[in-house]
């Protein structure tokens, strides 16, 4: 559904992705995975449209999108949830749910009761202020965010980054929902080794700018590990 073709970008002069290349398949959890500063946000930045490419091209269910601004990505059907959750800390819980949705120029309908039956502390909290949320809430409310938009492809960057292990489950928890709904790809980028073998179906490592070995999960052995991940 996604594919990503030779993709190069730099930044301030660097180079940062050398021709990163693998394909999300429809209905699939796929995630990307690599140790610190291999260029993983860079990727999903790229793919969302927030970095531009200066080769390569990215196709989202055979449409060329290489050059469309991220407002048109966001409307072609792509939601992300960033690194760090990027809520905005002096809105209410309620305002940050509705912002995706408005920059979009969409209606939320039934999908809020939705968001309240993953995440019923958001119903809780729906007049706190982002900011006074814990880490765990604020990435519910990310996703929820996200979740509201209806996207074809939602793009997770390490939703389980700092946050406590129960929190880490309940999110586990609404990825496997999703895909077994069968109604959404999933790109999550994930450090946490056992997280992402119990949710993905297939993996994309990346090493110094460029995908360096993917496929099905069954083919992430040891040996694929210690290459690649150990540190
Ligand atoms: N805005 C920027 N300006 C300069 N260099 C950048 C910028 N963003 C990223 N980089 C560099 O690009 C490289 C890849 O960064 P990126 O954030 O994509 O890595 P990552 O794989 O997501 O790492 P992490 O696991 O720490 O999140 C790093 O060397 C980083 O220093
Ligand atoms: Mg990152």
């Amino acid at each position: 559904m996604l594919s990503l073709e030779n993709i190069e970008v730099s930044i301030g002069g660097s180079q940062i992705l050398r021709g990163v290349q693998f394909h999300v398949p429809e209905k699939s959890v796929t995630c990307l995975m690599g140790r610190n500063g291999v260029g993983k946000t860079t990727t999903l930045r790229t793919i969302t449209g927030l970095l531009r490419q200066s080769r390569g091209r990215i196709t989202l269910n055979g449409r060329d999108i290489s050059a469309m601004p991220p407002e048109e990505r966001a409307r072609a059907g792509i939601g992300f949830v960033p690194q760090g959750r990027e809520i905005f800390p002096h809105l209410t819980v309620e305002e940050n749910l509705h912002i995706g949705c408005v920059a979009r120029g969409m209606k939320i309908g039934a999908g809020l009761d939705r968001i309240f039956t993953l995440f019923p502390i958001l119903k809780e909290f729906l007049p706190r202020k982002g900011g006074m949320l814990s880490g765990g809430q604020q990435q519910q409310l990310a996703i929820g965010r996200a979740l509201l938009t209806e996207p074809k492809l939602l793009i997770l960057d390490e939703p389980t980054e700092g946050i406590q292990p129960n929190v880490i489950d309940q999110i586990g928890d609404t990825i496997r929902l999703l895909r077994e709904e069968g109604k959404m790809s999933i790109l999550l980028v994930e450090q946490y080794l056992d997280f992402a073998r119990e949710l993905a179906d297939e993996f994309a490592i990346m090493d110094r700018g460029a995908v360096v070995a993917s496929g099905p999960i069954a083919n992430l052995t040891e040996e694929v590990i210690q290459a690649h991940l150990v540190v």
